[in-house]
């Protein structure tokens, strides 16, 4: 078999690159090592940047999105018992983020992969890369214990953080960067109306909380929990219980609960390598970079990165423009550590650590007081969460 373009993994990053790269007329093929059902069954964050909206409507893949998508024009903070909206669209100069979870922008993706026709294997094992860092790289994998052989001018590496793209890459060529946090998020999805019109972010001194939504029935809340914490240990009562115990009381009153769908524990790390690519193959999204959920940025930046190499394989293929290609990781890189800083920050000023005294106590509650105080502070926190501009391909 050969394509021009290899992907590796079919979450949101291989899908988006693999529909942009099809609609433009780049032959590629997409390996994935779980089945669809199980792709879909993963539970991840739901707030899209602009530039991710704009992305997917340019891969001509927005219109449940258009039409089911909650547009919030800003989002709440609260700590010390005050809540401080945060304006987005009035200190962004009219900038929005759009409320759709990431298995519905999966869903559409692979819709839209199966209606053009483009190659998706599904189950593929055992994929391994070969002579990446030479003129005719290959991938090999098993289906159906038949083992086949791709061909191609080059790959994607969108296997996300566990996947084998980055680990095919010799270790001495890479500098890894990396914090794990010394909690995890404990989120439960319902069946219920939102508690508010906007995402809330809480500082409490028993621990960090979140309440988000998916759509006008579907909610989607998180308690900060130890790291070791067994998911086992909290019966929805006691997870609903905590969640009211953080958040201000005419907040909690309003808190309307319900049978969780869905419950489960991730744990929190910021992760970044250096470079994002080896010879032909590039790395793009979680298998280059993790972010802790606070600023809600893993998936939109993955998504910044599928544009990076896009437009810099079109400009390869219609331009003849190879050079663009050695620039890859060093634009994406850009972006990711801003990304990364903001997600850091965020995690820093809203959560309870192990070490957090009373002076480190107040001094978050001075930081965050500062910054929702002046207007120069709330303007720092809305451009970060609409999302950073892309850097331009030229
Ligand atoms: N061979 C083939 N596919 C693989 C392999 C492998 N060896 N290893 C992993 N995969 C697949 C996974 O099964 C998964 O479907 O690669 C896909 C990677 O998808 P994600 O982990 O969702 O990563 P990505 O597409 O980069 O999505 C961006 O950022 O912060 C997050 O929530 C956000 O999951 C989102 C991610
Ligand atoms: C979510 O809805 O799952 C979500 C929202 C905002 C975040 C993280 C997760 O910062």
């Amino acid at each position: 078999m050969r394509t021009r373009v290899a992907i590796i993994g079919a979450g949101p990053s291989g899908l988006l690159l693999g529909q942009l790269l099809h609609k433009a007329g780049i032959d590629n093929v997409i390996l994935e090592r779980q089945s669809p059902d199980y792709v879909l069954g993963r539970i991840r964050a739901g707030v899209l940047e602009q530039g991710m909206v704009d992305l997917l409507r340019e891969a001509g893949v927005s219109e449940r999105m258009d039409r089911e998508g909650l547009v919030h024009t800003g989002f709440e903070l609260v700590f010390d018992d005050r809540r401080e909206h945060i304006d987005l669209q009035g200190l962004t100069g009219g900038k929005t983020v759009m409320i759709y979870g990431q298995t519905e922008v999966t869903r559409d993706l692979m819709a839209a992969r199966a209606a053009s026709g483009a190659l998706n294997i599904y189950e593929a094992a055992n994929v391994r890369l070969h002579d990446a860092d030479s003129d005719r790289p290959y991938v090999t994998f098993e289906k159906q214990g038949e083992s086949q052989r791709l061909d191609c001018d080059y790959i994607a590496g969108c296997d996300g953080f566990h996947g084998v793209s980055r680990q095919s890459i010799p270790a001495e060529r890479l500098k890894v960067f990396e914090r794990v946090y010394p909690f995890g998020w404990l989120g439960v999805l319902a069946d219920t109306p939102p508690v508010s019109d906007e995402l809330i972010y809480a500082n409490h001194p028993r621990g960090f909380a979140l309440c988000s939504m998916r759509s006008p029935t579907r909610t989607r809340y998180y308690v900060q929990v130890p790291a070791d914490e067994k998911v086992e240990e909290w019966p929805d009562e006691r997870f609903w219980a905590e969640l009211k115990a953080r958040l201000p009381a005419d907040i909690a009153v309003k808190l309307v609960t319900g049978p969780s769908i869905e419950k489960s524990i991730a744990p929190l790390r910021s992760f970044v390598v250096e470079p994002m690519q080896h010879g032909r193959l590039f790395l793009v999204g979680d298998a280059a970079h993790i972010v802790p959920p606070t600023g809600a940025k893993g998936l939109n930046l993955a998504a910044s990165d599928v544009a990076t190499l896009y437009r810099i394989l079109l400009k390869v293929y219609r331009e003849g423009r190879t050079e663009l290609l050695a620039k890859y990781s060093e634009l994406c890189l850009k972006r990711v550590w801003k990304a990364e800083r903001f997600s850091w920050w965020m995690t820093s000023v809203l959560h309870r650590f192990p070490d957090t005294d009373t002076f480190t106590q107040r001094m978050q509650q001075a930081e965050l007081e500062y910054y929702v105080s002046t207007e120069a502070g709330r303007t720092t926190i809305a451009e970060n969460y609409v999302g950073l501009p892309y850097e331009p391909v030229e």
